[in-house]
């Protein structure tokens, strides 16, 4: 191991939902990314891969896209960064009104700008606590979510998390959350416990760190309507399912829902700087609104928010959605992923399910007798390792695969991935 930066990473670094020891050990099958061209990554020893899974589900348009370069270098060329706390930005309000145009089919109208997945749920955490107190309704200080949600790892979004390997050691996160399986489970909760209930928190369509698991079609415009029936709130986390994921722009809109907040990350900017939003409606913005002595100010912010690069990325990657008609082109993709999806199942044993919202995938891997491997085995992780030889790059979620590339992907490429994961498959398990 002669590369200089491996052996800083070793000395100084610490990964995120890394065991550290087991990094170390395997050294030699440590990457770095050092370029990107369209869906194409390439590491330190010149090797190309598709990025399966949009570099952790951000990237939209491909990487190294000139349109978003170019918008990031002119800002660059003005300005980095400035505050956004008493001050405002150009881009940051254009990009503000093309969001809200975005989504005229709701009542949002207002956003408010924070900087990943995490800080928009937080945000509409706090936002929505905040309402209720002046709302006169300071009882109703507790959410409700979904088992196995993950909705971000800062307190708050954490408190919200209903995946227990994450969130086990940190069980005293503050928020008050009742975890509910369904809608079924909801509709079971007490009255005394939906009087204190403000929100409800849903990743939209489909639940994406729980291998990837859409809902029944439908759920939402339900979920929808008992929260108007019970005056509670519906966040709804578009932080993996917005930007055409699920094949419309964002995923409440295959169900028309009149949400109370939505959180947007990921890919905001395209996948190219880290920022976010969280929307809401007019409703919500009043009751903040009075002179400054009655204390109703919002005092929540980040130092980098509305950073004038990430909105002039953000703003380049609307663009390319009307240029490159990118919603246009999805549902000939999504068909091919289908079709390819399908021939895998029907070529190997061990794909016990595959599941699909739009360009989101999963491929869960069991036993061919259909019971779970071994945990200890680590099957997805290890096929995601094969399949880097047949130039695919992607992250497991436990033995489930993920597939999630940038939207940008070419149809042919959509059937060399899910090749690539079909020989890691057929190698592998002659070996198991
Ligand atoms: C649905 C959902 N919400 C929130 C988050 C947290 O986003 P971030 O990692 O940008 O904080 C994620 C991240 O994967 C996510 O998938």
């Amino acid at each position: 191991m002669s590369k200089k930066w491996k052996q800083q990473d070793l000395d100084y670094c610490w990964h995120p939902f890394t065991q550290q020891r087991e990094w170390a050990k395997n050294a030699d099958q440590i990457l770095s990314i050092e370029s990107g061209q369209g869906v194409w990554l390439t590491d330190d020893s010149g090797n190309s891969y598709i990025d399966g899974n949009a570099s952790i589900w951000t990237n939209i348009h491909g990487h190294s896209h000139p349109v978003i370069n170019a918008a990031i270098i002119k800002q660059l060329d003005s300005i980095s960064h400035s505050s956004y706390l008493g001050f405002a930005h150009p881009l940051a309000s254009e990009l503000a009104a093309e969001l809200i145009e975005l989504v005229n089919d709701t009542n949002l109208k207002r956003v408010f700008y924070s900087d990943d997945g995490s800080t928009a749920i937080e945000c509409a955490m706090k936002m929505e606590l905040q309402y209720r107190l002046h709302n006169q309704q300071s009882e109703k200080k507790e959410f409700i979510a979904f088992d196995q949600a993950y909705h971000g790892d800062t307190m708050g979004a954490a408190g919200l998390g209903g995946v227990q390997l994450f969130h086990e050691k940190i069980s005293h996160k503050g928020v008050l959350c009742h975890h509910v399986k369904n809608l079924e489970s909801l509709n079971e909760l007490p009255s005394e416990i939906l009087n204190r209930v403000c929100a409800v928190v849903i990743e939209p369509l489909i639940q994406g760190v729980n291998q990837m698991r859409p809902w029944p079609k439908g759920m939402l415009k339900e979920l929808s309507a008992w929260c108007s029936e019970h005056d509670i709130h519906l966040i709804l986390d578009e932080v993996m399912t917005g930007f055409g994921r699920t094949g419309t722009m964002f995923a409440y809109q295959q169900e028309g829902i009149y949400p109370d907040y939505i959180c947007l990350a990921k890919g905001l900017t395209g996948g190219y700087l880290p920022m976010a939003a969280t929307l809401t409606t007019e409703k919500i913005y009043q009751a903040f609104l009075g002179e400054f002595s009655e204390n109703k100010t919002f005092y929540y912010g980040h130092s980098y928010t509305a950073n004038p690069l990430g909105c002039a990325a953000a703003l380049a990657n609307l663009k390319l959605f009307k240029e490159e008609r990118t919603l246009a082109k999805l549902p000939a993709k999504i068909q091919v992923l289908e079709a390819s999806l399908a021939q895998l199942k029907a070529t190997h044993p061990q794909v016990y399910e595959v599941r699909q919202c739009g360009m989101i995938s999963g491929i869960e891997l069991r036993q061919a007798n259909g019971e779970k491997f071994p945990v200890e085995a680590r099957i997805g992780h290890h096929i995601c390792l094969v399949a880097r030889e047949y130039q695919l790059l992607t992250r497991p979620i436990l033995d489930t695969i993920v597939f999630l590339p940038p939207l940008s992907i070419t149809q042919e490429e959509i059937k060399q991935s899910i090749q690539a994961i079909s020989s890691a498959i057929s190698q592998l398990m002659v070996e198991f």
